[in-house]
């Protein structure tokens, strides 16, 4: 008996921490998908990237096969899917700015859910065992409040990108009732900073902190504020920036968590702490050693005064927190100092 249950555990630690098995990450060639591959390849998972190149090059470095196609040839991917034989998928893929969404919402709705609709499809057909999907704070809208924001907050997404998000956050919720397939949602927030051993020397443009870097690049450096009488400490918004290397550790390990516990989670990824735009905008001058202008501009519609992450739920169910996402990690990242 004793023997028995030795080998059962044996296995069932095979199954869940093994080396060299396959994990899909769609995106995989993308900014957090660089980092999450490295993570698996680190943790001796065998990543494999599927991408369409849309907003990536096909990387010099990689931690595993790289496949360039398009999520929404479900043909093509189901072909992905019977090569590898997955045990696990991390699912990055999708289209990321916010303003564009507003002038698209057809293409984000057609890439953002019909692509996720045939990673479900296929994850239910080869009995795929555990499944993050890239969510975002974006879900949850305006806030009543300015404390730190809990998973159970009501959602209220203002855009087409934000809602295609959580349309499939939906989904997954209704897949585990009817298929028992257990999923991470993990909802990101502000996420910033270069991981150097990728490719991705520049984080998106879209964000502020790389924004201003490359503001930063210009003389004389000139930044630009929205709203500057917000209810916080110098009147600028305060959001909540957590580094790409630490989002790509949260992937792994509540890729873990549901292979090994086989039950569904919500969780933020955030640091619970929070900077104001003005202090942002400090930090980045002093790497960048360059006084700046301020451009103070009206507050841009939707904005809310502050949004940081409550992220107790990701602490106490898979241990994770935030290593490398203090502001001066962040920010130093930019300029190969942290
Ligand atoms: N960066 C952030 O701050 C942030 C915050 C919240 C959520 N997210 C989510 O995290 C995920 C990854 O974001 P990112 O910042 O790495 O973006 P990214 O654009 O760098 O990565 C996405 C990758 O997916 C690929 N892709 C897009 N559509 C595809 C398709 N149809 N088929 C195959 N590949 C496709 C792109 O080429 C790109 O390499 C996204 O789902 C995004 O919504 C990001």
């Amino acid at each position: 008996m004793i023997i028995f249950r030795f080998l059962v555990y044996i296995l069932l630690s095979v199954t869940v921490l093994n080396a060299n098995e396959n994990v899909l990450v769609t995106g995989g060639n993308g900014y957090i998908g660089l980092s999450t591959c490295r993570i698996l390849k680190e943790k001796g998972y065998t990543p494999v990237s599927v991408d369409n190149s849309s907003n990536s090059k096909i990387p010099t470095v990689s931690w595993g096969p790289t496949e360039n196609g398009d999520i929404l040839d479900k043909k093509w991917l189901r072909s992905i899917f019977k090569k590898y034989k997955f045990v696990g998928i991390i699912h990055l893929a999708a289209k990321i700015y916010v303003p564009e969404s507003t002038e698209k919402p057809l293409l984000y709705y057609k890439e953002n859910v019909a692509g996720s609709l045939n990673v479900l499809e296929l994850a239910k057909e080869f009995q795929i065992k555990g499944l993050v999907f890239s969510s975002t704070c974006a879900v949850y809208g305006i806030l009543e409040s300015d404390t730190p924001v809990l998973e159970s907050q009501i959602l209220s997404p203002l855009s087409p990108y934000a809602e295609s998000k959580l349309v499939i956050e939906r989904l997954i919720g209704f897949l585990w009732e009817s298929d028992h397939i257990p999923s991470a949602i993990l909802r990101y927030f502000n996420v910033s900073g270069v991981d150097s051993l990728t490719d991705n020397k520049d984080g998106h443009s879209a964000q502020l902190i790389p924004c201003l870097v490359k503001a930063f690049q210009q003389t004389p450096a000139e930044v630009q504020i929205f709203g500057t009488d917000y209810s916080t400490e110098d009147g600028t918004c305060i959001r909540d920036y957590v580094h790409v290397v630490d989002v790509a550790k949260a992937n792994v390990k509540a890729l873990e968590y549901i292979l090994a516990e086989k039950k569904p989670i919500i969780t933020n990824i955030g640091t619970g702490k929070g900077y104001t735009v003005k202090q942002i905008a400090e930090s980045v001058s002093k790497y960048a050693k360059k006084e700046y202008k301020e451009n103070c501009l009206p507050r841009r519609k939707g904005d809310v005064p502050i949004v940081v992450a409550d992220i107790g739920c990701a602490k106490q169910n898979f241990d994770w927190q935030p290593e490398n996402s203090s502001l001066e990690s962040i920010v130093g990242s930019y300029y190969g100092v942290s």
